[in-house]
């Protein structure tokens, strides 16, 4: 595997296509086991996590849904300065059981501002399934009950993960190079 360039930056080969699919059907076994008989709706947040959520879902066997949302953040006026919409999430949340599905959490603040509109919304249980977690890079009480990989805190694309836009249909992970991180 050879590193790869996108626009200014090279990036190294760092998680492979095969171990990526690998620890995938692993979280699906989870999930099968632990939401059997609940019918569980899985909330994809776009835009980085419509590929991990394509082949978790098809790795699952139980009864369930999905649907996605794309995040809307603007700083607002109030102290906390910062408020999350979500567009796009129609469906009945009462009673539900949710399995929210991310492509990274990084300081954890996007979900960190996301949870309690979902809570509002009565649903039976709320878990996080993120294809990658950056335990070091945490800035916000967040924790993810499934997660496929814990990473340093570097920057990678790939997976559905970009850099400015470019990258994400790579079917594996690649990490920034050591040399180019001075520069960020
Ligand atoms: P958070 O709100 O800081 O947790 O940011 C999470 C979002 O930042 C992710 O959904 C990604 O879109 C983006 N992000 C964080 N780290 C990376 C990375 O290493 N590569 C690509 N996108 C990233
Ligand atoms: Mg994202």
């Amino acid at each position: 595997m050879a590193d790869i360039r996108i626009h200014d930056k090279i990036f190294s080969p760092f998680i492979s296509a095969e171990s990526i699919q690998e620890r995938v059907r692993d979280l699906a076994a989870q999930i099968n086991s632990d939401y059997k008989d609940k019918n569980p709706l899985l909330i994809g947040i776009l835009n980085g996590s419509f590929i991990f959520a394509a082949d978790l879902f098809r790795s699952l066997t139980i009864e369930a849904e999905i649907s996605f949302v794309k995040l809307a953040s603007y700083k607002g006026t109030s102290s906390s300065g910062h408020v999350v919409t979500a567009i796009g999430l129609e469906e009945e949340l009462h009673g539900r059981h949710i399995i929210i599905v991310e492509d990274i959490i990084d300081t954890g603040k996007t979900l960190h501002s996301f949870l309690p509109g979902l809570h509002q919304r009565q649903p039976a249980s709320v878990k996080i399934a993120a294809f990658l977690t950056k335990p070091t890079a945490l800035q916000y009480e967040v924790k993810a009950d499934y997660v496929a990989f814990e990473i340093e805190n570097k920057f990678v694309v790939g997976y559905g993960l970009d850099y400015d836009g470019q990258g994400r249909n790579y079917p594996e992970l690649y990490q920034l190079k050591e040399e180019f991180l001075q520069g960020l």
